[in-house]
């Protein structure tokens, strides 16, 4: 099986869900397959992984929780910053949209009040939306940089001016599941922001998503609030090892981010060909403008094996499709699919 091929339990190309589209590094499958008996029935340690993560991420190891995927830290964020107090008001999250939609679902499940802050001409960042939502029921606001579903960064300065204004009582939670396609990180600003609390995540650049494993990264007594909310062992001894091998292997990230870049490039180039406005990208999907032809072109994708995923309930984006652009074979598949649906259909 080439690395590319998708392998065969998947009944498509899977462009609906920011995946890794090439798979992990071959590294991961080795350092899987060497995985003991023993390692496999104990509850696993973790240093060494935390370790390797701090390196990674240019910070000391106290700055760094492991969580089973980011989703898993997501949630452990709504839980410990919006539960209701008996009797008290309730925690208010601020979320700018259109937004990736765990962060409604985790607030909801909290018990807090979601603070939705509607989106700007072509998603410009809306910091001062933002800043004016920010009340002193504020417990979190929610940021991804690039932001999915529209792969529009934000600001870095933004993210500052509103970690200055939040309530004593609140975190900043930036969301980086997609910062090695952007290369822009608030990690460096963490030492001056002990309320920003930053999640990254393996599933994406890394490929490890079926593994499951993310983490936060902030000041240790940011940190500590979340703890409580993260069980004991929940990143599994396969984890541990497969994200140890898959950060030596930076070939495998290199060669990933470039090919995410010149697939982003030639999305770029059909939608222009193809009539259909779409959003430049900092992460590795495009969210491509459709139309009232939106649920025709996912269908006919679809039918030609290529799973992409509809976006037009989202705010301010009515019409919208999101692709992911990884490996450049499997973006030029896509965008054969594309032309053949919009074209036939004229
Ligand atoms: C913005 C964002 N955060 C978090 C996640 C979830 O990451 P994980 O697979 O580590 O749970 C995703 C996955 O699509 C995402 O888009």
């Amino acid at each position: 099986m080439s690395l590319y091929q998708m392998p065969e339990w998947y009944d498509g190309l899977r462009l609906h869900q920011n995946e890794h589209t090439g798979g992990c590094s071959p590294r991961v499958l080795e350092a899987l397959a060497a995985l003991s008996p023993g390692q496999i029935a104990s509850y696993p340690p973790y240093s060494a992984a935390i370790a390797k993560v701090a390196g990674y991420l240019g910070v000391a190891p106290d700055r760094v929780a492991l969580t089973n995927g980011l989703d898993e830290g997501i949630m452990a964020v709504s839980m410990s910053c919006l539960r209701p107090a008996p009797g008290g008001p309730l925690p208010e999250a601020v979320l700018p949209e259109p937004a990736f939609e765990i962060f409604r679902l985790d607030t909801e499940v909290a018990g807090g009040r979601l603070v939705s802050v509607m989106p700007k001409p072509r998603f410009a960042f809306a910091l001062d939306e933002v800043l004016a939502a920010i009340t002193p029921r504020t417990r979190v606001v929610f940021l991804t940089n690039p932001n999915n579903p529209t792969g529009v960064p934000v600001p870095l300065a933004a993210v500052g001016a509103i970690a200055r204004q939040v309530p004593p009582e609140a975190l900043v939670f930036v969301d980086e599941a997609y910062a090695e396609f952007s290369g822009v990180s608030f990690i460096p600003e963490l030492e001056r922001f002990p309320n920003v609390v930053v999640g990254r995540t393996f599933s994406k650049a890394f490929g490890l998503a079926g593994l499951r494993i993310g983490c936060l990264v902030g000041a240790p007594g940011a940190l500590d609030r979340i703890r409580p909310a993260l069980p004991v062992y929940s990143v599994n001894a396969a984890a541990v090892v497969a994200v140890q091998a898959a950060i030596d292997d930076r070939e495998h990230l290199h060669d990933y981010t470039r090919q995410v870049r010149e697939s982003k490039e030639l999305m770029y180039a059909a939608c222009e060909r193809l009539g259909l406005v779409c959003h430049r990208s900092a992460a590795n999907f495009v969210l491509v403008c459709a139309g009232p032809r939106a649920a025709e072109l996912v269908a006919g994708v679809r039918a030609r094996g290529i799973f992409i995923r509809d976006r037009s309930t989202e705010p301010g984006c009515d019409g919208c499709v999101r692709i992911a652009t990884g490996i450049v074979e499997h973006t030029r598949r896509c965008i054969a699919a594309m032309e053949e649906v919009l074209c036939a259909a004229r």
